[in-house]
């Protein structure tokens, strides 16, 4: 339950002041627009993370609140909030890991890319401040659109010589999160078993989830359930955007994603073997120079960008689709921060 879990990270933080070894070495996470709709459940999420020896929440406006609230758990992290340009330095000194929920989310109507103008500059400072403050720190670009601030911030961090390619990564989790959920509901295999590599990008038709690849295998699904399937995650976020109807999109099942793949960058940085987790990251593995796939962490971060495996005649079809629309994507971030 999750009274239990609670109930053992206390256990766990309080054994961990008197032996500091148990939880591993000290490690600051940092989360850039922490009093958001994502924010707040991901500032939540990261302190229940007995990895996290510091938190650092940090926004315009709100996280001394945010920060007083969250603190009070009795678990590993220390907490503190900087609110305004003025503290963002020091919220991000000494980070190891940044994750970057600020910026404004869709209304219905709206794609991804109409948030570009305004969250592409909110990146691009937020990034110029992560060269400045914490050039080693790994980034977890959650801001919108994924396809292109990504790309941007690799700019940014090439502008300031401070770029390392196995360090940025997009956010593409809650993309594999619903793949999962969706497809246990249809193959009705129980969730907590299930895995579906998600590739591509993280908009529409760049989402392309790998159902042929999905654990367990299901022989009880028709290619027309497969379409279904696909769809449905591909318009995951559009979902939750109406069904909000106006006020945001998905906030609490992507703190949940945001936490999942953080953990696992934690993870990595402190060398445990095998993480794996899909992300949108600097790639090789097709023509595109960003990419979602596997990657497999490491002490450095991405350790291997993981091939694509084999693909279904409808997969290796939905890729060629993504190929023009991921390709646009990228290079109007690069456009855009060698600009601006
Ligand atoms: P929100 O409006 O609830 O919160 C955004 C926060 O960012 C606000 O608190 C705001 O004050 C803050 N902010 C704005 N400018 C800032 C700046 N310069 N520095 C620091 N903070 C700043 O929005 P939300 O629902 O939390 O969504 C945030 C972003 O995440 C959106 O762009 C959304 O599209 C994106 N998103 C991505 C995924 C994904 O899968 N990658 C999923 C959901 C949402
Ligand atoms: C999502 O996939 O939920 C996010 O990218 C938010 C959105 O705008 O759909």
């Amino acid at each position: 339950s999750l009274e239990s879990a609670i109930r053992r990270g206390g256990a766990s933080a309080s054994s961990c002041r008197r032996f500091s070894s148990d939880s591993g070495p000290e490690r600051k996470v940092a989360i850039l627009g922490a009093a958001g709709g994502i924010g707040q459940p991901l500032a939540l999420l990261m302190k229940l993370n007995p990895l996290v020896s510091t938190l650092a929440l940090y926004d315009i406006a709100g996280t001394p609140g945010v920060a007083a609230d969250v603190s009070h758990i009795n678990t590993r992290a220390e907490v503190a909030g900087y609110a305004g340009e003025e503290q963002l330095g020091k919220a991000l000194e000494g980070s190891d890991v940044v994750v970057i929920p600020a910026g404004v989310p869709r209304k219905p109507g709206m794609t991804r890319d109409d948030l570009f103008n305004i969250n592409a500059g909110i990146v691009k400072s937020l990034c110029t401040a992560i060269s400045k403050y914490c050039p080693n720190a790994v980034v977890n670009m959650i801001s919108n659109p994924v396809n292109s601030t990504v790309p941007i911030a690799s700019e940014v961090f090439k502008k300031a010589g401070t770029y390392d390619e196995r360090k940025l990564f997009g956010v593409t989790t809650l993309d594999v999160v619903r793949a999962k959920t969706f497809y246990a509901g249809k193959a009705k295999v129980p969730v907590a078993g299930v895995n579906v590599p998600v590739v591509g990008g993280h908009a529409g038709i760049t989402i392309l989830p790998l159902f042929s690849q999905a654990t367990p295998a299901s022989n009880d699904l028709s290619d027309e359930d497969i379409k279904a399937l696909t769809k449905r995650t591909q318009e995951g976020g559009t979902e939750v955007v109406e069904a909000k109807a106006g006020k945001g999109s998905a906030t609490l099942s992507m703190a949940y994603a945001g936490a999942i793949f953080a953990d696992a960058c934690l993870k990595g940085l402190n060398g445990v073997p095998d993480v794996v987790e899909c992300s949108f990251v600097q790639s090789s593995i097709t023509e595109l120079p960003f990419f979602a796939s596997k990657v497999r962490l490491g002490k450095n971060g991405v350790e291997e960008v993981l091939g694509l495996g084999s693909l279904s005649d409808y997969e290796e079809e939905g890729l060629e689709k993504l190929k023009p629309e991921l390709k646009a994507s990228i290079e109007k971030g690069i456009k855009f921060a060698r600009e601006n």
